[in-house]
């Protein structure tokens, strides 16, 4: 008895090797429902075009519900020897309904079956993690929110720039996460869109309504050329890059939080049920979880550049390359969506220790550019009041004091133009006050930041 679909022509059975190498089913089960959410929309036009019978529709409705029940319960046999997801769901459906199920692959090849059971699939689930994201930047406005008087040293090259709001610093971070946002959003486009129809590359001489099938899928567009149908991983591609574009944002948040947790910076805590500690060093307490995030960035950067590389050699038009976009894409997914989960969790747990932030902003002269703006503001040109307070942070840095512990006289000497209210603008809070101007770090402007985007999100 033949075990595969094609093999009235083959003399030798696949050798097991061959078999174990070529077989997706262990990981491509996991398209199951989009793989019968598909024949379903399939069988239902053949039938409304008269290709098959209404009676074949009904065994093949019959069937596949059979079969999504064995698959939830866990009592369908996945067997290896049926290669792929749809060859044993085709096979399963056979055997219960007979010749029905035979007619169901009528004017459908598995080129477009599995390109259209991707595309399903990664449109639900680019839906679960837009709303994660959505969770995320809710958690991120809350953090903000709560800590937006909370001075923070600003860093460029990580050293003590200009005082900032802790609150500014965290929405930043939603600006990234925004645009994560926005760029799986306009992916979804793309990937919704329906390649059945292409058949093994040509398209079909049966007269097919794809239309009737894109509709029941609710898919927003029919793919135009059933060579490039079965072909394109692209949207694959842009996935991957979208999602590791928002990795590496929470890989950047990540590094901060340890940096922060850092004894030297004691900025922060993380709350101990994200934390490990050592077996061997009983005072440890570790930041894992963003530092695995970190790691896990990484892992989903590879998998776009091994999307990339599958790609990049193929001659048109369906090659069984194209088997191996499905372990990336969907390690990409799964680590995508756990570290969303997570991270929308630990960073409203995120304890802010505002003394520690604000002693740290005290040692780097943080308020020197607004020392130089007030000399601006009183008529000197902007570089040679750079070049005046470059010598009043000396004088500061040798007396071991803050610019604002510098006595008025001692000012004077660099500029006599400096008046009293210079310590106004010295003060880090003074400083951040100034700041006000769209996207600025001043405390009202940071309100009113989170203000948009709750309304956006709400
Ligand atoms: N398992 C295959 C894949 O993932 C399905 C399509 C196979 N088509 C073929 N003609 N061998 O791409």
């Amino acid at each position: 008895k033949k075990s595969q679909a094609w093999s009235a022509l083959f003399s030798q059975p696949m050798s097991e090797l061959v078999k174990r190498y070529t077989a997706s089913v262990d990981f491509d089960k996991r398209l199951w429902r989009a793989d019968i959410q598909g024949s379903l929309a399939h069988a239902d036009m053949l039938a409304a075009q008269g290709i098959i019978s209404l009676q074949d529709v009904f065994s093949i409705q019959e069937g596949l519900a059979q079969i999504t029940k064995e698959i939830e319960q866990g009592t369908f046999e996945w067997k290896l020897d049926l290669e792929d997801v749809h060859l044993n769901i085709e096979a399963r459906l056979t055997q219960l309904v007979g010749d029905a199920g035979k007619r169901l692959h009528t004017g459908r090849s598995r080129n477009d079956q599995v390109a259209t059971d991707v595309r399903l699939w990664l449109r639900d689930e680019i839906d679960l993690i837009l709303a994660l994201l959505v969770e995320l930047q809710k958690s991120l406005l809350d953090v903000a929110e709560r800590h937006t008087d909370v001075i923070l040293p600003g860093f460029t090259h990580l050293q003590v720039a200009q005082p900032v709001s802790f609150g500014h610093h965290m929405m930043a971070y939603v600006e990234m996460f925004t645009r994560d946002e926005e760029r799986l959003t306009d992916v979804r486009k793309r990937v919704n869109r329906l390649p059945l129809g292409a058949a093994a590359l040509a398209g079909t001489s049966y007269p097919l309504d794809r239309d009737h099938v894109r509709q029941a899928l609710n898919m927003e567009g029919l793919c135009q050329n059933s060579i490039d149908a079965v072909s394109d991983r692209d949207f694959a591609i842009e996935f991957c890059a979208a999602a590791a574009v928002a990795m590496l944002h929470i890989s950047r948040l990540s590094e901060e939080l340890v940096l922060w947790m850092n004894q030297n910076f004691g900025f922060i805590d993380l709350p101990d049920r994200f934390c490990t500690g050592s077996s061997i060093m009983p005072q440890k307490k570790n930041p894992d979880v963003p530092e695995l995030a970190r790691g896990k960035a990484g892992r989903v950067v590879g998998h776009l550049m091994g999307l990339i590389t599958i790609i990049k050699g193929q001659p048109l038009a369906y090659n069984k390359d194209n088997q191996e976009d499905k372990e990336p894409l969907f390690d990409t997914v799964d680590t995508l969506k756990d570290t969303l989960r997570i991270f929308a969790e630990l960073v409203t747990g995120i304890e802010v220790k505002p003394e520690a932030m604000e002693k740290a902003t005290l040692k780097g002269y943080a308020t020197a550019t607004d020392l130089a703006d007030y000399l601006v503001k009183k008529g000197l040109p902007f570089r040679d009041a750079h070049e005046t307070v470059a010598h009043a942070v000396k004088a500061a840095i040798s007396h071991q004091v803050d610019l604002s512990e510098l006595p008025l006289n001692v000012l004077q000497q660099f500029n006599p133009a400096i008046e009293k209210d210079v310590y106004d603008v010295l003060s880090l809070r003074g400083s951040l006050n100034t700041r006000n101007i769209l996207g600025g770090t001043a405390p009202s402007q940071v309100r009113a930041q989170i203000a948009r985007h709750r309304a956006r999100l709400s």
